[in-house]
């Protein structure tokens, strides 16, 4: 394993009771009373969300940022940037999934300085203040309820680039899985390519050694996909719900990437892609990480082997090339079993897109620690997906 650090303040208050602690959790952040609540295109007001937690709000002066977009843009963030400037904003409250959260951690560390928002996401600007925030999470995907980093997309560049800062893990979440009963299908199975994908990227290390974190995404990874089978059928299963939200907490908060990092490539292919097509993260990933899989499994077949043994548990006595297509197997299956997409092609994205994409996909040169890819490998990847 590689030296590290592990550090995550974010308080996690999990549980059916979890939303009604909010006015003691905002009251440990800050004795002032000016409270901003950013959400996204109306879900919390169709499923009632809004007015239960305007109800807990009472004896607090509430501000409102309403419209973060799925694939959070710059324009947006601004403008609750300027919500917090104008009104010396105490504390902000997403309440929302990965968009919101992620608008909201750059209007935090945005509204401390003087430069566009964006030049914290280039790394122009480093922020050294962020205005505190909590969350209320309504879909179980990203991790962002309890990490820090945000992924932010400027449609004047075309350009979705992730950025992070200490200063903007989450004070605190408050997780109730009763929330995520109103998901549509599709949203649901998004999520559970997400979060799941997240425990690829970092099974897929750059260690030497990394067996408790194995051990420890093996075994989140078969729970994640049980329960994504069970809410198929039946959305209202509590359990089901329960696991995929702590499933999809755990994915990416820094528990599975003790000592390594893990690969990212398939992230960053998927950004470019979601940065021209405006396609939901989940899709852009169930559709790109068989194809990476197929794609460097050829060149670094041992991993994949141990990968089919540690989560679909196949037969370690097999040739390594059965074990190798098991395991990718494993996840196209399981990829259809839920419904998600399997082709670039069903989002129409034509093929005379893929060098673009792959252009931006390298804006800081070859990338993933697993695996190395060059731009030739990318496009490859792209066409294997299409
Ligand atoms: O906007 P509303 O009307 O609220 O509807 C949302 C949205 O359309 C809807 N929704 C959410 N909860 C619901 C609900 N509808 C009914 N009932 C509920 N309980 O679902 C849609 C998708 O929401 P979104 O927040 O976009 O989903 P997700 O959590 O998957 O976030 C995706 C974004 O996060 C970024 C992605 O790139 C993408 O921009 N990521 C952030 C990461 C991080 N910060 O750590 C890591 C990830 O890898 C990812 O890149
Ligand atoms: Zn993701």
């Amino acid at each position: 394993m590689n030296s590290f650090t592990f550090y995550n303040p974010t308080q996690l208050v999990f549980g059916k009771d979890s939303i009604e602690k909010l006015p003691a959790m905002i009251n440990q952040f800050t004795s002032g009373t000016k409270v901003l609540i950013t959400y996204g295109g109306g879900s919390i007001k169709r499923t009632g969300l809004y007015d239960r937690v305007i109800g807990l709000l009472e004896g607090f002066e509430v501000f409102e940022l309403e419209g973060i977009e799925p694939n959070p843009r710059l324009s947006t963030v601004k403008k609750g940037v300027q919500l917090v400037k104008d009104n010396n904003i105490d504390f902000i409250l997403a309440i929302g999934g990965g968009s919101v959260i992620d608008g909201t951690k750059l209007i935090s560390a945005a509204s401390t300085i003087d430069e566009d928002p964006w030049k914290i996401v280039t790394r122009e600007v480093t922020p050294t203040a962020a205005v505190p925030f909590g969350t209320i999470l309504t879909i179980a995907a990203t991790g962002s309820e309890m990490n820090s980093g945000s992924v932010i997309t400027n449609w004047e560049t075309n350009e979705k680039l992730g950025w992070g800062s200490p200063l903007v893990f989450p004070k605190f979440s408050l997780l109730n899985p009763e929330v995520t009963y109103t998901l549509p299908k599709n949203q649901t199975v998004n999520g559970i390519v997400d979060s799941m994908s997240h425990l690829l990227e970092q099974y897929f290390n750059e260690a030497d050694n990394s067996a408790v974190g194995d051990a420890m995404i093996a075994g989140v990874m078969k729970a994640i996909m049980k329960a994504g089978l069970a809410v198929q059928d039946e959305p209202e299963n509590y359990e089901a719900r329960e696991t995929l939200m702590i499933g999809a907490t755990v994915a990416l908060n820094g528990f599975m990437r003790m000592g390594y990092n893990g690969d990212w490539a398939t992230h960053n292919i998927e950004h470019a892609v979601s940065a021209v097509h405006d396609i939901a993260h989940g899709a852009g990933l169930a559709v790109l990480f068989p194809a990476w899989m197929t794609y460097v499994s050829g060149k670094s077949p041992e991993r994949f082997a141990q990968f089919a043994e540690d989560v679909f548990d196949v037969d370690a006595s097999l040739p390594q090339e059965e074990k190798v297509k098991a395991g990718i197997a494993g996840i196209t299956d399981y990829w259809k079993a839920i419904g998600a997409p399997s082709s670039l092609s069903e989002f129409d994205i034509p093929e005379s897109d893929f060098e673009v994409f792959a252009d931006k996909t390298l804006f800081n040169g070859p990338f993933g620690n697993f695996y190395k890819l060059n731009k030739e490998d990318v496009i490859e990847i792209y066409k294997l997906a299409h």
